[in-house]
């Protein structure tokens, strides 16, 4: 119950456990035909959808380095510890970064984004970067209203890291005009680490006529030829694309809106459940990722607290991560995810606190009862 790499289904497994075939055949191209038809439907675009080699982190360094040039002004939102690799990676490319910051846990404000653009009167803001689910912390960002401001710009690009709520929640690319969306395998496309995504607007594509920073294995335009042709500039993880379409098959089956459905039932089940538990969310609790739920832990050990977990039930939750080490705990809930693993994941945690004498019995019933009201 980790944010990733999340579980990985059987059927997907098995395709993944194929052998390779040459990535220049017949049959490959057309399963990169296939694969792309399918993460357009994904990401809810008639953009082009490319995938990297490479983990997530390679889409937001495409994403930056395609479209932007040395010395652009951008607006970076640091609400985390994703939203703070943002302001790294924009640095590392000299870029001019207006960070424009909130108290982790706490959403990104779009109305302090919106004066910074609205007050950019000789239009030097390029890009608006930012996460939209911030894994570190459990928050997710109001991107419907921050990219409607950008959309007002005019000048500058969305780019976005949509690493943990692609596959988790809605994110209409082309209806909020999103020029770039970053995301990775290992997350809700229910596959191991290894492939990237990045969509690319038209705009994007424009800006990248311009950019100057250096770039050459993440150069988007030769991906884009190739992808014309169904096919990659470099040699791809095949298994991975094998394992792609199984996955991609899956989601279609199960669609998209049950998707998202499913993940808030579970976000919901888990976030009331360690409350009736007398533990307090990390999160506003207005801005809770559908992906992952931070919880805080001052009784004891958050570290202690998880080896237990581990130990006793085998069930692996992630840890807070810098000055949050220690100290929250986290339940992901992303991906190849059902009922039983929420079940699972709440009765460990409330057993745990009963045998840590921190809750009594009759809070565990409780919260299990809450649960159960979400898991209908
Ligand atoms: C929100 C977010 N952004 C970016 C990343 C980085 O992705 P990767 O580790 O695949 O490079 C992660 C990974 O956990 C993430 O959760």
């Amino acid at each position: 119950m980790i944010p990733g790499p999340t579980p990985v289904p059987e059927r997907v497994l098995q395709a993944l456990g194929s052998h390779p075939i040459g990535h220049r055949s017949q049959e490959f191209q057309d399963l990169v035909h296939s694969t792309t038809q399918k993460l357009k439907w994904l990401h809810q675009t008639k953009n082009d959808v490319i995938t990297i080699t490479g983990s997530g982190s390679a889409a937001m360094e495409a994403g930056i380095i395609n479209t932007l040039s040395r010395g652009d002004k951008v607006i970076c939102g640091e609400n985390g510890k994703f939203g703070q690799r943002w302001v790294k990676v924009a640095r590392a490319f000299g870029l001019d970064v207006i960070e424009i910051n909130a108290k982790w846990g706490e959403p990104l404000d779009p109305e302090s984004i919106k004066e910074v653009l609205e007050n950019d009167k000789e239009k030097e803001i390029k890009a608006v970067i930012l996460t939209h689910s911030e894994t570190s912390t459990g928050v997710i960002n109001d991107l419907k209203t921050i990219s409607k401001y950008i959309r007002n710009h005019k000048v500058a690009l969305s780019i976005i890291d949509c690493v943990t709520s692609i596959g988790a929640c809605n994110v209409p690319a082309d209806e909020w005009e999103l020029d770039i969306v970053a995301s990775g395998s290992q997350k809700g496309y229910m596959i191991p680490p290894g492939l990237s995504f990045v969509s690319v607007s038209e705009k994007a594509w424009e800006a990248s006529e311009r950019s100057n920073l250096p770039k050459f294995y993440l150069d988007l335009k030769y991906y884009k030829k190739s992808l014309h042709n169904n096919s990659n500039p470099y040699t791809p993880a095949v298994n991975l694309v094998f394992a792609l379409e199984e996955s991609l098959k899956m989601m279609q089956e199960e669609g998209l809106e049950n998707i998202f459905i499913r993940h808030e039932k579970h976000k919901l089940a888990v976030s009331n459940a360690v409350k009736a538990l007398n533990l307090k969310l990390f999160a506003n609790s207005q801005s809770l990722s559908p992906s992952i739920t931070a919880i805080e832990l001052s009784q004891m050990s958050a570290e202690t607290f998880r080896k237990i977990i581990r130990q006793k039930y085998d069930i692996l939750l992630a840890g807070g991560q810098d000055n949050l080490k220690d100290k929250i705990f986290r339940v992901g809930h992303l991906g190849y995810i059902n009922d039983r693993n929420i079940i699972n994941a709440i009765t460990a945690i409330g057993l745990t606190l009963i045998e840590e004498k921190i809750i009594s019995d009759t809070e565990l019933g409780k919260a299990l009862q809450i649960a159960q009201s979400y898991l209908k």
